[in-house]
């Protein structure tokens, strides 16, 4: 797939240099033309000579080194990518893209791109945690820059933590993989994918939740990218990362969710509600600390609004994938709940099975759909559940296309 896929690489200046070397000459050898631009920094650690070595293409290093008098440089390698990879890129890199700087000939050329920007940022870990780094990265999330998150382990300052940047074999995966869906069976499709919790606060210190880890969604996410959707993950607090590639919105109430959730809808084809959503919350939700006293206390609690019922009144194109999250009368409850929530497929879980629903790497689900079509899948990975449902969820969308396409004929 990523074979004369045009990629430019943009190196800036830490000690990680070394490795966007082995990058260059990875993709190289994987088929794609390669084309690096190093910061007058990076140039210290490795010289260009070595990339020119390895990608069998001139390095671009200074914005006024106009190589060919019939184009100007950076806007000719701007137009020139199908990808583009910032790798390693530094906390200053970050800084100046988010931004809008273009004061080198790596900033000035990512100003001019509209092909997507991959960004792999390493670094120390404190400065990785700094609530500027932290800010940027979120600023260019969300003007649609993608990210590949540093790995945890030694760092060349001493420390140990998260700032390594990813290894260059998974960066080339994760590039693979990236244009691998652009002919995906779910290519040109936006797909909703909820995870995790959510968290009703009884007051500053204390909530009211629920065991989900975010794997379920997660799995179905990274699926869903790999088969070339957009991804839109609207996520509860979990504790793991999200897939690169997928747009993840972090979100902690159900208020919040259904919101999110019904903000990205209209454009959307197909929401997969994963997410363990809270069916009540706290009448009360109070903003200082509160006492405790002698005695019980009682909290009273308020329904929630059901997001996948208020979708199922809602859609029109749209198909929409309801979980069920069962410890007993699985087939029945599962049954009710395709029908009352108007969902085109339900995946039941019996949480109570060993190996299958919270927390664990695998699950053991059947799959209900509005033709009365039902199969029930053995103990598998989450990741293979997921696969699974990613699959039968194109076979909807590809049907709801087909009946689309005739009621125009009519
Ligand atoms: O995250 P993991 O640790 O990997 O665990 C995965 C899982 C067990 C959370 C997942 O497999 C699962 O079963 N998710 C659904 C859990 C759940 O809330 O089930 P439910 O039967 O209570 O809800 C039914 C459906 O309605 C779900 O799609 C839910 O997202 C939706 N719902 C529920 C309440 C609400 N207020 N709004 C909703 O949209």
């Amino acid at each position: 797939m990523i074979n004369g896929k045009k990629i430019l690489l943009c190196v800036t200046g830490g000690i990680a240099v070394y490795k966007a070397a082995a990058l260059t000459s990875k993709l190289t050898q994987a088929g794609a033309v390669v084309k690096v631009i190093l910061s007058e920094s990076a140039a210290k650690f490795v010289s260009p000579l070595t990339f020119q070595a390895l990608s069998k293409n001139e390095v671009y290093t200074d914005t006024f080194d106009e190589k060919n008098p019939k184009v100007i440089a950076h806007i000719d390698l701007a137009d020139w990518a199908d990808l583009i990879l910032v790798a390693p890129a530094t906390a200053n890199t970050i800084a100046k893209i988010a931004n809008g700087l273009a004061d080198n000939m790596i900033t000035t050329t990512l100003l001019a791109a509209t092909a997507p920007v991959w960004i792999a940022p390493a670094m120390n870990v404190h400065m990785y945690d700094h609530p500027a780094v932290k800010k940027n990265i979120e600023t260019l999330y969300n003007y649609g820059y993608r990210f590949i998150e540093p790995g945890e382990g030694y760092l060349a300052c001493g420390y140990v933590g998260k700032g390594r940047l990813e290894e260059p074999e998974k960066i080339v995966s994760l590039a693979e993989t990236f244009f691998q869906n652009r002919t995906g069976v779910l290519a040109g499709k936006t797909v909703i994918v909820t995870a995790g919790p959510t968290r009703e606060k009884i007051d500053p210190v204390r909530f009211i939740s629920n065991h989900s880890t975010g794997k379920m969604g997660y799995a179905i996410a990274e699926e869903a990218f790999k088969a070339g959707a957009r991804v839109i993950l609207v996520s509860g607090p979990v504790s793991i990362d999200a897939p690169p590639g997928v747009e993840l919105v972090k979100v902690e109430s159900a208020k919040e969710m259904h919101k999110e959730v019904f903000s990205h809808f209209e454009d959307s084809d197909a929401v997969i509600k994963t997410a363990a959503v809270a069916d009540y919350r706290p009448k009360i939700q109070y903003e200082y600390k509160v006492k405790k006293q002698d005695g019980d206390a009682l909290i009273e609690l308020e329904r929630t609004k059901d997001i996948l019922f208020e979708l199922g009144q809602k859609k029109t194109k749209q198909i929409l994938v309801g979980f069920a999250a069962e410890t007993d009368h699985i087939d029945e409850y599962a049954k009710r709940k395709l029908e009352k929530k108007n969902a085109d497929m339900i995946v039941a879980n019996n949480v109570s099975q060993e190996g299958a629903g919270f927390g664990t790497e695998t699950n053991i689900v059947t799959i209900y759909k509005k033709d009365g079509f039902s199969e029930s899948l053995p103990l598998m990975s989450k990741q293979k559940v997921a696969e699974k449902i990613i699959n039968e969820v194109s076979l909807l969308i590809k049907d709801m296309s087909e009946y689309e396409d005739r009621e125009c004929n009519c």
